[in-house]
């Protein structure tokens, strides 16, 4: 568990309660970036928690600041004001940042070689995940040579095995066409039914945030505030044509349009 803020980012467990994450008030400003223009309020008074095990979507129109949302979870960046509170988490990238001259286990592999696993081991745990992942064959396959789908699996094969306890998942299916998109959406709900996690998915997508989440957090345009908290209360595996569903993707989205 780590405190942010006020104590530097490999501070010693704090307790948080029963939260894995969690985000009270804050506000994030960027400076201006040339003379004369203007700081930009990314996040103004932003709460979040998520517990343990929970499907956290934010969902928002672009630029209110989402990504900025995960990177002050995975501690990447401070807050200006009020305080993140959040275990470990390992963020999955908007663009999957794939290494282009590395084969998929090699990619796969990078956030344990990071963490000073040894090649070997590191290739063979990264290959079984793979295989899981429905990619057997395609271990040696550099990212040019796999469709979209396939890279984003790789891309979270690795954000796995960073073996943080949260991952924060970023647009994760935006590149894809429609049909591919969903395949991915109910494979992801797949994999984290039978291996649930705490993620923090953000997407622009009210869909996918509401056939893979526990809760569906809206944001206002820029700068992002938390307009609404809609839970997702229906059993998994879950059908996009179920009529809670349907109702309450109709609700986030006059939320998103109001
Ligand atoms: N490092 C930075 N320096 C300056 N401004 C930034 C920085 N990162 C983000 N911003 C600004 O903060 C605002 C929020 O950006 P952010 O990337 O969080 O939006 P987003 O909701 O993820 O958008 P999108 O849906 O398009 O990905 C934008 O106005 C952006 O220009
Ligand atoms: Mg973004």
């Amino acid at each position: 568990m780590q405190t942010r803020m006020t104590a530097p980012r490999e501070a010693p467990a704090t307790d948080i309660g029963l939260d894995a994450v969690r985000l009270h008030r804050v506000d994030k400003v960027f400076a201006a970036a040339r003379r004369g223009a203007a700081p930009v309020t990314a996040l103004q008074s932003v709460s979040l928690r998520a517990a343990p095990g929970e499907i956290v979507a934010v969902v928002g129109p672009s630029g209110c600041g989402k990504t900025t949302l995960l990177e002050l979870v995975c501690g990447l960046i401070e807050p200006d004001a009020g305080t993140v509170e959040a275990q470990p988490a390992a963020l999955m990238a908007q663009r999957d940042l794939l290494l282009p001259w590395a084969g998929a286990a090699d990619n796969a592999a990078l956030a344990l070689r990071v963490n000073g696993v040894d090649r070997s081991e590191a290739r063979e745990r990264a290959t079984a995940l793979l295989h899981d992942f429905g990619l057997q064959g395609f271990e040696r396959a550099r990212p040019h040579e796999l469709s979209g789908g396939m890279r984003q699996r790789v891309a979270f094969a690795r954000t796995l095995l960073s073996g943080r306890t949260i991952l924060c998942l970023d647009e994760p299916f935006a590149g894809l066409d429609a049909l591919t998109r969903q395949e991915m959406q109910d494979w992801l709900a797949g994999a984290l039914l039978a291996q649930p996690r705490t993620v923090v998915l953000v997407t622009h997508d009210v869909e996918e945030a509401i056939v893979l989440a526990d809760r569906l957090l809206v944001m206002s345009p820029r700068p992002g505030r938390v307009v609404a908290s809609l839970d997702v209360d229906v059993a998994r595996p879950r059908r996009r044509t179920d009529s809670a569903l349907v109702a309450l993707r109709e609700h986030a989205l006059r939320e998103l349009r109001a």
